[in-house]
């Protein structure tokens, strides 16, 4: 295969659904192997055969991020498969601690105001702990057990997935937000502790995309109204917006760029009124 990621392996969290889906539809256009990994293994499962069809090499594997042998069975897996890891995006994540990714359609039915628990006053700890543990702990195991895997050979590139939400406090997901503020720290941490290797460490941190994980919301007209007026670029982005991201920090053409956060957001948090 020819491409930017020209025989790259590949491994893609989150990777049945969404923003982690486009990177892996993406990144095997460019030629890279694609590793799918995420939760719902029947999906992820739909996502490989879509990369075969397009004439590339993908395998499907469930994954738990929040489980530290479930991960490291990840790369070991992929390292078992492809020889190597050379590109990890760390896509999987949650909204909140119920959060179930499905079809957008069937996510759109889901009223999220219906939780009781959003506000930081009525906040469980259980709720708190597992958006924690799958947005936070879950990027960083799998930042350690990659990178474990990427120093025993060349090295590589890991691109954490953030969001504008790390950066600008978000009403009713407090959990949420301050994940997304430690995906970007951690990123910065383990730019400077993985060059040694030969790694470098990434993060983009997504607008309002429109996803399974946005569906409930992008739903209601009245909300993507105002969104789109609070955005410069007056629209919600789409999931190929933040591959596209992704796929050029994983790339060669990111040689000399590690510990940085790429915003597409449309203009979002540029506008000093959001
Ligand atoms: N959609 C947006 O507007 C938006 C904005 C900013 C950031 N993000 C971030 O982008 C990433 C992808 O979200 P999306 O919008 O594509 O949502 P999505 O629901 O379409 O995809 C998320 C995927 O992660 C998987 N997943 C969830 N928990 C997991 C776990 N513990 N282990 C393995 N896989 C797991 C899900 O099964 C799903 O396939 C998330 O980290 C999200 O926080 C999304």
């Amino acid at each position: 295969m020819t491409g930017r990621m020209a025989e790259k392996v590949s491994i893609i969290t989150g990777g049945a659904s969404g923003i982690g889906r486009a990177c892996c539809l993406r990144f095997a256009e460019e030629g890279a192997k694609i590793v799918v990994a995420d939760l719902n293994l029947e999906r992820a499962t739909a996502v490989s055969d879509e990369v075969a069809s397009m004439g590339g090499e993908a395998i499907a594997l469930a994954v738990d991020t929040s489980i530290p042998e479930e991960v490291e069975g990840m790369a070991n897996s992929a390292v078992e498969t492809f020889g190597k890891i050379d590109a990890c995006v760390a896509a999987a994540g949650i909204s909140h601690a119920g959060y179930v990714s499905r079809e957008a359609e069937e996510q759109a039915g889901a009223d999220r105001h219906d939780r009781q628990d959003m506000m930081l006053i009525d906040k469980s700890l259980s709720s708190w702990q597992r958006v924690l543990d799958v947005n936070l702990t879950g990027v960083m195991l799998t930042n350690q057990l990659v990178a474990k895997q990427m120093a025993e050979s060349d090295g590589g590139a890991i691109v954490n997935i953030a969001s504008v939400a790390g950066k600008t406090a978000l009403m009713g997901a407090s959990d949420y937000c301050v994940s997304k503020a430690g995906v970007w720290m951690l990123t910065k941490c383990g730019a400077i502790e993985l060059a040694r290797y030969g790694i470098r460490v990434n993060a983009v941190g997504p607008g309002y995309i429109r996803t399974s994980m946005s569906g409930a919301a992008t739903s209601n007209d009245a909300w993507v109204e105002d969104r789109i007026k609070e955005t410069p670029l007056r629209r919600l982005g789409e999931p190929s917006d933040i591959a596209n991201a992704c796929l050029y920090l994983c790339s060669d053409e990111a040689s000399f760029v590690t510990g940085e956060i790429i915003f597409p957001d449309g203009g979002l948090i540029a506008d000093s009124r959001s």
